[in-house]
């Protein structure tokens, strides 16, 4: 197709057989895991008789503010499955997918907050506290299509995966149960982010345009689904000073690679108002280069191992 003639309703047909395949792919490879099975529940102890301390569990603030900024972003869970429902009719396998995909971001919530519970690793007061205010405010994204939904979960996955995985990385060897958790979510998020990537490629072999202007559009607004967290942008300095995830990371890891999986700088047949959208795509990216560059020049002055915020 090599106009902007694609309605939401088409690209709901045309992707109709793309999304029922990659949900069956899904499924076929689950990496089946209990949440109730990764926590040392022996090692709990009542924060009645004994309220939470720092030195529980002793931690960069870095790492702690991405533990708590990770699990209050999957506490936020109802709100992104209203979002995205909005994007996937009744009798769609896109409904039947959304419900699988909501299902396992829940055991994330779960299994994050059991272990922080039982190894102490946040002050649960401030996690509660956090979890009222997040979820009071309702704050998500609301991609206005079907093709910027796509766009939008396809970085935020990748970018969430990356985060996940970077936390327990830093991690204390001797959490074996907390490494494992923030495994197995990072490994969800994966999964999560293969589904809604090559559901991208589909659809951008259905309708280029109406993909290109999305993805100009979700780029240049791009925001963790954690900004309505309490002091959220103070939480994201110091996780990305902490190297865990920043602006450095969405660009390398996430950016880069997903605009040259799905070809973006070689689309062919694209209308105007999508070239334009190409090319304000690709400034963006350049700027986002220079700014990733300076804080890193700023981070080399402030001494030896320092990252940029
Ligand atoms: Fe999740
Ligand atoms: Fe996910």
């Amino acid at each position: 197709m090599d106009s902007e003639t694609t309605g939401d309703e088409t690209l709901y047909d045309a992707l109709r057989d793309d999304v029922a395949r990659l949900l069956d792919r899904h499924l076929e490879s689950p990496r089946d895991w209990m949440p109730h099975e990764q926590i040392a529940w022996g090692e709990g102890e009542s924060f009645r008789d004994r309220p939470w301390s720092p030195e529980d569990y002793p931690l960069p603030d870095g790492v702690r503010s991405s533990i708590y900024v990770n699990l209050l972003t999957e506490d936020n869970l109802p709100y992104y499955t209203t979002s995205i429902l909005r994007h996937a009719p009744h009798g769609h396998p896109l409904r039947d997918w959304t419900q699988q995909w909501t299902s396992e971001e829940n055991r994330h919530s779960m299994v994050m907050r059991d272990w922080a519970h039982v190894s102490r690793c946040l002050d649960p007061v401030a996690l509660e506290e956090g979890r009222r205010a997040q979820m009071a405010g309702a704050h998500v994204p609301e991609p206005a299509s079907l093709a910027d939904l796509v766009c939008y979960v396809t970085l935020q996955e990748k970018a969430t995966q990356i985060a996940h995985r970077n936390t327990a990385a830093r991690l204390p060897k001797e959490d074996r149960a907390g490494r494992a958790v923030l495994g197995l979510v990072a490994g969800d998020e994966t999964k999560h982010f293969l589904f809604y990537r090559d559901l991208g490629t589909a659809a951008f072999a259905v309708d280029p345009s109406a993909m290109t202007r999305a993805l100009s559009r979700q780029v240049a607004t791009f925001e963790m689904p954690g900004v309505g967290i309490p002091q959220f942008t103070r939480h994201a300095v110091r996780i990305a000073r902490e190297g865990i995830y920043g602006l450095g990371h969405f660009v390398r890891d996430v950016l880069e690679p997903v605009l040259e999986l799905w070809d973006v700088t070689a689309l062919e047949g694209l209308s105007r108002e999508a070239s334009q959208a190409r090319d304000d795509l690709l400034a963006t990216l350049v700027h986002l280069r220079e700014t990733v560059e300076r804080a890193a020049a700023r981070a080399l002055l402030r001494g030896p191992g320092a990252q940029p915020a």
